[in-house]
This record gives C-alpha cells, sequence and structure tokens, in this order.
C-alpha cells in the first residue's frame, strides 16, 4: 500500500506521557501543529478512554496514538461521520494485519471475534459552526497477551494471530495510511458511502440480540445509525434510536 499523503507525516515520538491526548492538547493551546500530526507513546501512565475511564496498555506492546486534524469542511452536526471514518480505517488497519474478519461495535470500538482489541477517544474543540480541531486518541492492543481480569472481553491482534507477534515500529505509518483514506472520503463529504460502509460494519448488524436499557433487557435487531450517531434499533417492530449513555449491549 501506497504511504499517506498528510495523516502520520509529522511525528511526535515519546517513550513515556501522561495521555497522548492531553499531549496533544497541550500542543494546540501553544502552538498550530500541522494537520495529521502523529503522537505516538511506548507508554501512558494516565491513558483517558470514553466515559472517563482509564485506558491500560502494557508499555512497548501496543499501538498507543494520538492524531491532530483540522476537520474545519465538517460542520458539528456531522461530527459523528469523522467516528465513522476513523473507527472504518482502523477497521481495515487490523483486518490487513489479522486473519480474522474485524467489526466496529457502535460506536467506535474495534472487535476482533466480539472482543475489543482498539478503543477511540475523539476530542473535538467546537468553534462556532465549525469544528476548530480535532484529537484522536487511538489505543489497540497488538502484542499483549494478558489483561486485567475486569477487562473480560479484550483481545489483540497477537492473541487473534495465534500468538505470533508483530513489530510496532512499522505499524504506525500503516494505520496512518488507512485512517487517510477514509479521511479523504469525508474531505469529499461522501456521507452515504461512509454510512454504508460503517453500518454494514457493525458487530450484530441486523441481528436479534439483547441490550439493556436502566437495568431492564430487551431485544432487537440493529438496522443503522442516525446522522447524530444514535443507534438505531428494531424493537418488536418499532424502531427506536438510543444515545451513547442510554444502553449496553449484552454479550
Ligand atoms: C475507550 O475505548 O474507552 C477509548 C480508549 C482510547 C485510548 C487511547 S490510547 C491513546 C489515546 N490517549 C489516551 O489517553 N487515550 C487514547
Amino acid at each position: 500500500m501506497h504511504e499517506s499523503l498528510f495523516i502520520g507525516k509529522n511525528v511526535i515520538s515519546l517513550e513515556t506521557v501522561d495521555s497522548t491526548n492531553d499531549y496533544a492538547k497541550q500542543l494546540l493551546s501553544a502552538q498550530k501543529p500541522t494537520d495529521g500530526t502523529l503522537i505516538i507513546a511506548k507508554a501512558q501512565t494516565k491513558g483517558r478512554g470514553q466515559l472517563g475511564n482509564q485506558w491500560q496498555t502494557e508499555s512497548g506492546k501496543n499501538l498507543t496514538v494520538s492524531y491532530i486534524l483540522y476537520p474545519n469542511f465538517l460542520s458539528p452536526d456531522k461530527q459523528f461521520y469523522l467516528n465513522m471514518a476513523v473507527a472504518l480505517g482502523i477497521r481495515e488497519f487490523c483486518e490487513s494485519i489479522c486473519t480474522a474478519h474485524v467489526q466496529i461495535k457502535w460506536p467506535n470500538d474495534i472487535l476482533i471475534n466480539g472482543k475489543k482489541v482498539c478503543g477511540v477517544l475523539i476530542e473535538n474543540a467546537l468553534q462556532g459552526s465549525k469544528i476548530q480541531h480535532s484529537i484522536i486518541g487511538i489505543g489497540i492492543n497488538i502484542n499483549q497477551t494478558q489483561f486485567d481480569t475486569t477487562l473480560t472481553h479484550a483481545t489483540s491482534v497477537a492473541l487473534e494471530n495465534n500468538n505470533q507477534t508483530l513489530d510496532i515500529e512499522n505499524l504506525a505509518g500503516k494505520l496512518s495510511t488507512y485512517l487517510e483514506k477514509y479521511y479523504l472520503q469525508l474531505r469529499l463529504l461522501h456521507f452515504n458511502f461512509l454510512e454504508k460502509a460503517y453500518t454494514t460494519s457493525l458487530w450484530r448488524y441486523n441481528q436479534t440480540s439483547e441490550f439493556t436499557k436502566s437495568g431492564t433487557a430487551f431485544k432487537g435487531e440493529i438496522t443503522g445509525v442516525t446522522k447524530e450517531g444514535k443507534l438505531e434499533i428494531d424493537v418488536k417492530g418499532k424502531p427506536q434510536k438510543f444515545g451513547f449513555k442510554e444502553i449496553e449491549f449484552v454479550y
């Protein structure tokens, strides 16, 4: 595959950092890093996840990166298309280094064989009717084979590849190329293309599965996502929409 044009061209490589997303934020408050700047760290001491969770990663074994992008061509009401483009890029990257089928768990976890291999934390700064900048934090489990006992659905590329480990050094460039492929689609405002690719890559798409909402379980079928990023589920023949914090998937 060819090299990327701008995503991941400017690389800031760190041994240890609190969080690559926080490092990116500090950098943005002091200067205007070039579009596509990649911050990559071997270890994080305060890795952050969605919903205020921690992101734990074993030092030197995984991909821990943040990209700085300026999607000022995108109005804030279309923010979720950025999530779609990012998730699609990571999904394809993971599939290129893994023998198994890789899927997206709404909104943007990446799963191999139903287990989480990657988490994404996108932090957008809005200014008026524009997205001023976006920090795309990505943690992909590559060579780690043991996980905290609380993380019952975690996996890594190595675990899914018969314990075959990969050289981390070469992977960031490849990830950048896949991300750019879909980011360019976003820049061309190919929203329908992104939406179709995203929904058809969703884990449990068009399948009856179980969810919980405020502790109550129900069955439904994922039929798509709204423009705002809500999950559309057909519940007993009735289409319903759910926000990120509203429902949980039952495994
Ligand atoms: C999640 O699934 O909850 C999102 C996890 C995001 C983790 C990555 S690792 C690189 C970047 N820096 C952080 O502090 N978090 C993201």
